[in-house]
């Protein structure tokens, strides 16, 4: 669907809707937009159906992902990780050099440098396998949010990028996700943003894909210059966005328009 169905009109009046209510008031640069009580996963945002298929694990695709995960897991990592549990939570985190390891780059450097076998393709099934597997053996656990996060340098880069207004639509993430959450835009039913669904199976991609991928899949809808999968901003937005999700539990792999 072209992205012009959108109508920079209609955006613009669900905008000044929102606004009207005065339910978000301008808030301080470190400040969330979202009171933690109103913290809604992204699941409760999408059909009855797409629910029920991510709550059954005999009808979630995403699950296939999960049982090869675990065959690799078990052939090449549990080594060193006896017990996969919690290990997702701690991912993405900050190197000691300021730039961000998503769970992608950490399970790259355990393949290259101790398992001693040639890095995974990005979006490749072995890695979506491995991660999915991960992520699904953290659900319901938290990402951990580093203590002083907002006075990071990744944090102030991705928070620039977040409220940054870019693309012939003239959009930034906050928009939609902060401010536009709960309407029904182009089809699809907007939610708060967070990656914790993530990997998830997208019935639109008829796949299952990485946070990253669903990132990029946003720039483009805001009609703006899409990242390239490596460029370290998105790394950077996954981190914001777990101090954004305020400790909303894993529930990967989710199911999802
Ligand atoms: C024009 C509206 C719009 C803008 C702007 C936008 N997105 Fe999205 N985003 C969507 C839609 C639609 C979806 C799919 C439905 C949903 O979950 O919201 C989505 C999904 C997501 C999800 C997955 C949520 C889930 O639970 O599955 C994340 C994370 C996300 N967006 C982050 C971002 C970030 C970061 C930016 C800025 C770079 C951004 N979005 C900009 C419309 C937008
Ligand atoms: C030879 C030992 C070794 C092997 C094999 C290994 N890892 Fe690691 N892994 C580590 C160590 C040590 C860390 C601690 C953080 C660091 O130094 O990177 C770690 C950290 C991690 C983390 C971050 C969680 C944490 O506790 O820091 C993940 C996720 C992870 N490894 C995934 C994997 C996966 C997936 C494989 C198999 C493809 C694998 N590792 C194989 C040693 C290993």
């Amino acid at each position: 669907m072209s992205p012009h169905k959108y109508g920079r009109a209609l955006i613009a009046s669900l905008l000044a809707a929102t606004a009207a209510t005065g339910a978000h008031s301008q808030a301080a640069t470190s400040q969330l937009f979202i009171a933690k009580s109103a913290v809604r996963s992204g699941s409760t945002f999408t059909s009855a159906t797409i629910q029920a298929q991510q709550k059954d694990d005999d009808l979630n695709p995403g699950m296939l992902w999960v049982d090869q995960g675990r065959e690799l897991f078990a052939k090449d990592c549990t080594n060193c990780h006896a017990d996969a549990k919690g290990l997702a939570t701690k991912l993405p985190r900050l190197h000691t050099d300021g730039s961000v390891v998503t769970l992608e780059k950490q399970i790259h450097h355990c393949q290259t440098e101790r398992v001693k076998k040639p890095a995974y393709a990005m979006e490749g099934q072995p890695l979506l396998a491995l991660t999915t597997y991960l992520a699904f053996s953290s659900r319901g656990l938290a990402q951990q949010v580093p203590a002083n996060i907002t006075q990071s340098a990744a944090w102030q880069r991705a928070h620039n990028e977040f409220t940054r207004v870019q693309g012939k639509l003239d959009f930034n993430c906050r928009a939609c996700h902060d401010q536009l959450y709960g309407k029904r835009v182009r089809n699809q039913n907007i939610s708060q943003g967070y990656g914790v669904g993530y990997p998830a199976y997208r019935v639109e991609w008829q796949m299952l894909g990485s946070l990253n991928r669903r990132l990029r899949a946003c720039f483009f809808g805001m009609e703006t210059v899409v990242p390239a999968a490596t460029d370290p901003i998105l790394a950077d937005l996954e981190f914001y966005l777990v101090w954004r999700a305020q400790g909303l539990p894993i529930e990967a792999p989710a199911v999802r328009r």
